[in-house]
């Protein structure tokens, strides 16, 4: 390979990895193929992540492929070493043409930009983000490339930040701001903060001060770097602490969040959510371990529980229903729901709970969630504990409607 091709190559990597990469073509065409005329290829991000759309223009037709980086420029090596005449890279910095002699070295060009912004990557672009993949703050995570492109691998973690996001948005919109003090929001098991960062980002945006966003993560590593980010951000409100659910302590709290907090931990972030008088608590339970053990329902279910993941299923049902009717016990309104497509995650079932007006009738609501627990022979669940409810302390199993 020549010098000039290897540069130009080289380029475009780096166009890429920095997005600023625009388009780049292929012409001159001289392969054996004689209907193809030239190529193009442009940056897109699509649900499979950030690849090259190329479009083969060929005399009466055109045939288009979406390749990942490392296969692009394998296609484009192998097509400049032979087939084309030329080749141009058009970047938000620079114009690089390659001319590719059939006899004589090759040239590398440099010309000034003509274009300034990079591509459009159209098919994700079309929905409007609650979350530009231009913060700064997602390229300190390593969500984007330092040119503001959701990087490889990383597209499914975006998309649902910004579902977190439009759930958070959602969810508030009964809320109103109280002038007398700043909104609280705490992210429990925050794990590297992509999610706490996210909701502080966008509620600073929509206008919410004064604002206090709290992560609370057991890893110390994680919860250093998030901290490192936010003071370089300059994001003041928002801060990380080490520490587990359970020890810490919430004085007051609006909004409660703990997103894929494992097994019973997400019982610990619900409690701590009712008992510090959140509005909003939002979780999205993850490795359900609690009940299987405990599981005991009446035949003909009990026969099919002997299949294993039918009982790990059952498990994860009874598990979040029972969390669903402790806080409509507490005083809330609860919904269940996917809030991800299954293809992203297989954890992307969320419980979102309002505190309501009224505490409703709570002897009512006790009974059903004893009946649900009695159903299923389930006598002990973290979130009952921790609410002092005691599950076998009411009948009416069987009759509940
Ligand atoms: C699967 S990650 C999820 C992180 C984040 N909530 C998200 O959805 O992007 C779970 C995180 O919770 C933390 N974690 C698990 N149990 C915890 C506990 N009891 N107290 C504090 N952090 C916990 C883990 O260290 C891990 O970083």
């Amino acid at each position: 390979m020549s010098a000039a091709l290897d540069e130009w190559l080289t380029r475009l990597r780096q166009a890429w990895e920095h997005g600023t990469l625009v388009k780049l073509t292929l012409g001159a065409h001289r392969g054996a193929d004689s209907s193809l005329r030239n190529v193009f290829a442009r940056p897109v991000d699509l649900r499979a992540g950030a690849r090259l759309a190329f479009v083969f223009r060929h005399a009466t037709k055109d045939i288009t492929k979406n390749l990942p980086l490392a296969e692009a420029i394998e296609l484009v090596a192998r097509a400049l070493s032979h087939d084309f005449g030329s080749a141009h890279l058009f970047t938000t910095e620079a114009e690089w043409e390659l001319q590719l002699p059939g006899s004589g070295e090759p040239r590398l060009v440099k010309r000034p930009a003509r274009h300034g912004a990079p591509a459009t990557t159209a098919h994700d672009r079309a929905k409007a983000r609650l979350i530009d993949p231009a913060a700064p703050w997602l390229r300190g995570l390593g969500v984007t490339n330092p040119g503001g492109r959701v990087r490889e691998g990383m597209a499914a973690k975006f998309r649902q930040i910004d579902k977190f996001v439009e759930i958070l948005q959602h969810s508030l919109a009964n809320l109103s701001p109280r002038p007398d003090r700043a909104l609280t929001l705490v992210d429990m098991g925050c794990g590297k903060g992509y999610l706490t960062f996210a909701a502080f980002d966008w509620l600073r945006r929509a206008g919410w001060q004064p604002l206090e966003v709290r992560g609370v993560e057991a890893r110390g590593d994680l919860v250093e770097l998030c901290n490192r980010v936010a003071t370089s951000e300059d994001f003041g409100g928002l801060r990380f602490e080490p520490g587990t659910i359970a020890s810490t302590g919430l004085e007051r709290v609006d909004v409660l969040v703990a997103l894929h907090a494992c097994d019973t931990a997400t019982d610990d972030a619900i409690a701590k959510g009712i008992q510090a008088g959140a509005s909003l608590i939002l979780v999205a339970p993850c490795c359900h371990k609690e009940l299987r053990p405990q599981l005991r329902p009446p035949p003909p279910l009990s026969g099919a529980l002997k299949h294993g993941i039918l009982r790990e299923r059952q498990a994860e049902f009874v598990t979040d229903a029972l969390r669903a009717a402790l806080l409509e016990w507490a005083g809330y309104e609860a919904k269940v729901f996917e809030f991800i497509a299954t293809e992203h995650t297989a954890k992307n079932l969320m419980i979102a709970a309002a505190k309501r007006g009224e505490p409703g009738d709570r002897e009512a609501l006790a009974v059903k969630v004893c009946a649900l627990a009695g159903f299923y022979g389930i006598r002990s669940q973290r979130l009952a504990q921790q609410l002092g409810f005691e599950l076998a302390g009411r009948s009416g199993a069987a009759s509940e409607g």
